[in-house]
């Protein structure tokens, strides 16, 4: 079997539309993964998790056997690029797990055979790239690693894979022209770095993204304390005024990269990295001031509350990080009774959404569904909206 691409940690919500997205593109794709519960799902042409547009290009690429599913290592060998796109976490200290990419690299070293080109897809500390590449020379492997890095948004990657620009970088002139050809499969709009710069730009892509949601929260927060409905002064300070237009509306921020890649920046640099680590503050600290409020305006403890929402974001499955859960576990402490419900989200514990309106009292909206907007939530209940989603206002 030879195969033109191979992606390591391909059934991961990275890994797997990359590799549909490249089969449909007339490579001959291994998608290898360790996963095997995943396997057995997407061999039946099922995605194990929601992604727009991505179960009918599975089963398009399952049938014209452009996409070869393998839990066997050996795959490696049989391939000319290797792409990785395991997941990259920090602990629960929030630092980096520095060593996973190059410990994968280790335990597949003997697969891997000369003049394959290797790209780092994960999201990379600053350094790894080119700490990859010196492994390989010292093991005497002539593989070209590069780097270039995913920045699609979770749940729209199969469209984005080919609208967005793509960063590639390469240690060496090699690599990089591989790199560059490999990718402008999906786009033209190639945008070449330095693997340490690269490395830089994918982290700094997710920090300003959270910093921003954490200005919002922030200025959600002043304005609430103030009496006033962020609302309000949202839409008089973004109305027709193009400077404002990238404020994000408050909300939740979490999920599996925004967090985590704030803090593996703030890491590369001795954790100096004071608006990184207020953005941490601020989001992480959105649950605990909702339940703040909640203390302070009800009698909470005879209170049933429901979180209408578990996912990390609108409109997937993915509950990886979500804040959701913290609100959960603060509620379970404070209030009579918790429901949660999410309709993406299958847990034997949670209940309908029109089920937990009825038995709440207090109704929190942590993620804005789009489904939820034929929600009916009477005004018995005491709705919580720091999204103002129902449009009614988001004062708490
Ligand atoms: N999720 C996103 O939207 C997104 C966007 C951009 C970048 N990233 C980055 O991409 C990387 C992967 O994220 P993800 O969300 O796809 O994670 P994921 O957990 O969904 O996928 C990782 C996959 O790798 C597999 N895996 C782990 N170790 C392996 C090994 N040794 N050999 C083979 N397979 C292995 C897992 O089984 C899993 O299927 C992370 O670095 C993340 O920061 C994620």
């Amino acid at each position: 079997m030879h195969y033109d691409i191979c992606v390591v940690g391909g059934f991961g919500h990275v890994g797997l539309p990359l590799s549909l997205v490249f089969a449909d593109r007339g490579m001959k794709v291994c998608a290898f993964d360790i996963n095997e519960q995943s396997n057995a799902i997407i061999a039946k042409g099922e995605m194990p998790f929601f992604e727009d547009g991505a179960e009918p290009l599975l089963k398009k690429v399952l049938k014209n056997k452009s996409l070869t599913l393998s839990l066997d290592a050996s795959s490696i060998s049989d391939s000319d690029v290797i792409i990785v796109t395991i997941g990259t976490p920090v602990d629960s200290h929030s630092s980096p797990e520095l060593n996973v990419l190059e410990k994968a690299i280790h335990k597949y070293l003997s697969y891997f055979r000369d003049d394959q080109l290797l790209v780092l897809r994960s999201t990379a500390y600053p350094g790894t790239t080119t700490k990859i590449q010196k492994f390989f020379d010292k093991h005497d492997k002539n593989v070209d690693v590069s780097f270039c890095p995913e920045r699609i948004v979770q749940g729209h990657a199969v469209k984005e894979l080919s609208e967005l620009p793509q960063i590639v970088s390469s240690v060496n002139k090699k690599g990089l022209e591989k790199a560059k050809k490999l990718f402008g499969l999906l786009t033209d709009d190639i945008v070449v770095l330095e693997p340490t710069e690269a490395e830089y730009a994918k982290l700094f892509t997710n920090a300003w993204r959270y910093i921003k949601f954490s200005a919002a929260n922030q200025f959600f927060m002043l304005t609430n304390e103030a009496g006033i409905d962020f609302a309000k002064v949202y839409k008089g300070l973004t109305h027709n005024y193009k400077r404002a237009l990238d404020l994000p509306f408050s909300g939740l921020a979490a999920g599996p990269c925004l967090f985590k890649d704030t803090a593996q920046l703030s890491a590369s640099n001795n954790h100096e990295f004071a608006l990184g680590r207020a953005a941490v503050q601020v989001n992480e600290g959105m649950p605990f001031y909702i339940v703040k409020k909640l203390r302070q305006n009800h009698d909470v403890k005879n209170k049933t509350v429901g979180i209408l929402g578990m996912a990390f974001k609108a409109d997937i499955d993915d509950t990886r990080d979500s804040l959701s859960y913290k609100l959960k576990d603060l509620l379970e402490f404070e209030a009579k009774q918790v429901y949660c419900s999410d309709p993406y989200v299958n847990n034997p514990d949670f209940i309908s959404a029109d089920e937990l309106v009825n038995k709440s009292d207090i109704v929190i909206l942590a993620t804005p569904h789009k489904a939820y907007k034929q929600l009916q939530i009477g005004k018995d209940k005491e709705l919580i909206d720091v999204w103002n989603f129902f449009g009614n206002g988001s004062l708490i």
